[in-house]
C-alpha cells in the first residue's frame, strides 16, 4: 500500500508540465483532453496490474457526468486490446440520484453501465453505488453500510473526480462539512440547473441525491481530479487558490497528501499558467 505513489506514476510520462502549487498538488495542463484521460486509464492499469499481481484487488472510485468519459472510453479500449483484466477490480461511485430506478436513462447506474459496467468483465458483485432509493431509516442505515463496505474493501485506491462549476465535489455542495459521510444531501440550485437538460425529457429532475461525504472521498489513497473547458476555468482558479473551506468544497483537495489535477488548456485559463 506504500508503495501507491509509485505504483500510480504513469508508465509513459505525459508531455503535460506539473506545475508547483502546494507540495502534494501535482497540476497537469494538456493540450487535449485525450492525453490525461490516456494517462488516467494508464494508472488505473497500472495498480489493477499491480494489484492482481499481489493477488489483491484494485478498489476505484468513480465519477460520473461528461467529465470522465474518456478515461472509461481508454479503459474498454484497454480491456478490448486484452491489456486490461477487471476480474480483480472492485468499484465505488461517488454519488446517485435519489428515487431514480436503476434503469431509469438519467441514473448515474445506468450511465455506469453504458459507458464502463457492460464493456468489461467486472464481476456483477464488485459494483456498488450509493443508496438513494430508501425510506429515511432505512437509507440512513445504507448509508453506514456504504461506508462499511468501503472499509471491509481495504479503501478506495483511487477515486476519479470531476469539479462542479459551483465547487461540489461529488455532490457535496458548499456548506459540507469536511468531516461528512455517505449521506442524503439537497441538490444546489446551481446544480439543479446544470443537470436540468438531462432530465428534459422526464417529468421531474431530482432534488435530492445521496452521496459519499467529503471525508470519505479524502480518505481515498490517491484523488486524480479532471477538468475540461472554459466552463470550468473559474471553478478551477477558485478551487486552487481561494481559502480552503466548506463553501468551496473543491478546496480541501489540496489537503489531500496524494492528488493530481489534469485540465486542458481552457480549463487551465484562469489560473495563471
Ligand atoms: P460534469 O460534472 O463532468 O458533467 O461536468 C462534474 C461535476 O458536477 O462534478
Amino acid at each position: 500500500m506504500a508503495k501507491l505513489a509509485t505504483v500510480l506514476s504513469s508508465p509513459m510520462p505525459p508531455r503535460s508540465r506539473p506545475i508547483a502549487t502546494e507540495p502534494h498538488l501535482r497540476i497537469h495542463v494538456v493540450a487535449e483532453r485525450e492525453e490525461a484521460e490516456r494517462a488516467l486509464a494508464s494508472q488505473i492499469a497500472a495498480l489493477v496490474v499491480e494489484r492482481a499481481a499481489r493477488g489483491e484487488h484494485a478498489i476505484l472510485g468513480l465519477a460520473t457526468g461528461g467529465t470522465p468519459v474518456g478515461v472509461y472510453a481508454e479503459l474498454v479500449r484497454l480491456h478490448r486490446a486484452g491489456e486490461l483484466d477487471f476480474a480483480r477490480v472492485e468499484t465505488f461511485n461517488l454519488d446517485e440520484y435519489e428515487g431514480l430506478a436503476a434503469d431509469h436513462p438519467a441514473s448515474f447506474r445506468r450511465f455506469m453501465h453504458e459507458t464502463l459496467f457492460a464493456r468489461v468483465n467486472l464481476p456483477a458483485g464488485a459494483i456498488h453505488f450509493p443508496p438513494a432509493d430508501l425510506e429515511p431509516r432505512a437509507l440512513e442505515r445504507a448509508c453506514s453500510a456504504y461506508e462499511e463496505a468501503i472499509r471491509a474493501a481495504g479503501g478506495i485506491d483511487l477515486q476519479l473526480l470531476g469539479l462542479g462549476r459551483n465547487g461540489h465535489l461529488a455532490f457535496n455542495e458548499p456548506g459540507s462539512a469536511r468531516e461528512s459521510r455517505t449521506r442524503r444531501v439537497e441538490l444546489h440550485p446551481a446544480t439543479r440547473e446544470d443537470v436540468a437538460p438531462i432530465f428534459a425529457a422526464h417529468r421531474s429532475a431530482p432534488t435530492h441525491a445521496v452521496t459519499m461525504g467529503l471525508a470519505t472521498i479524502l480518505e481515498a489513497r490517491a484523488l486524480r481530479v479532471l477538468a475540461f473547458g472554459a466552463s470550468k476555468a473559474a471553478i478551477v482558479r477558485r478551487a486552487l487558490r481561494e481559502p480552503i473551506g466548506p463553501e468551496l468544497p473543491a478546496s480541501y483537495l489540496r489537503t489531500h497528501p496524494d492528488v493530481e489535477v489534469w485540465l486542458d488548456r481552457a480549463a487551465a485559463a484562469e489560473t495563471g499558467q
